[in-house]
């Protein structure tokens, strides 16, 4: 398998989690992919037309996108165990949370990244930040608890994109329980070897 990657990318270090969590790293192979929502020349649209990555393409050649399609194959491959039936739609409303967190904290990125400077607009950003602290405060309140699965993979590396490009928003503060949780979820190998950068 070849797994179109970007060490940056949050959507791209669930897959990855998934797969150390699984011990299915060996089998895949992993392809650097840089691009934008404005550049996509180095992105695999070969594979994907929506040039978006993670992109897993497998031994007889079919692609699956987006992040969630491949994490639902690689735990299948596995047994299973990420997407567990009795807390299906818990799990898979986590993971969808968290996604959304992503989405709005790239598109935060990419409106200073991918825009000249007279056409950002400030106020989109802010926007994309309010969603962001209305999902956090959700989750400080309502807890994260259970097992390990993929509603909690995809939380932590939200939580970790949010380090990695808002550090500045402080994003621990009054909310301390959810920090202890990504605490300890960091040490875990997959997490450590999975940290972003650039
Ligand atoms: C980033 O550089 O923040 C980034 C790169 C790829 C996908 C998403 C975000």
């Amino acid at each position: 398998m070849i797994l179109y990657d970007n060490p940056a990318s949050p959507f791209c270090r669930k897959v990855q989690v998934l797969a150390r969590e699984t011990g299915q790293m060996k089998g895949i192979e992993i392809r650097p992919s840089v691009g934008s929502p404005v550049n996509s020349d180095k992105m695999p649209t070969d594979h994907n037309p929506l040039g978006k990555i993670p992109t897993l393409t497998l031994k007889d050649g079919a692609a699956l996108f987006d992040s969630r399609v491949i994490c639902r194959y690689l735990d299948d491959q596995a047994g299973g165990k990420f997407y567990p039936k009795d807390k299906l739609y818990e799990t898979l409303a986590l993971e969808a949370l968290s996604d959304g967190i992503m989405d709005a904290a790239v598109l935060m990125v990419y409106e200073n990244r991918a825009r000249p400077e007279g056409e950002r607009s400030p106020a989109m950003i802010e926007a994309q930040w309010a969603k962001v602290t209305r999902a956090l405060d959700h989750l400080e309140s309502k807890g994260v608890s259970g097992g390990l699965d993929m509603g909690q993979i995809a939380l932590g590396c939200a939580l970790g994109y949010l380090d990695f490009r808002h550090a500045n928003r402080m994003w621990q503060d009054g909310r301390p329980k959810l920090t202890a949780w990504f605490d300890r979820l960091s040490q875990r190998a997959s997490m450590v070897a999975t940290e972003p950068h650039a």
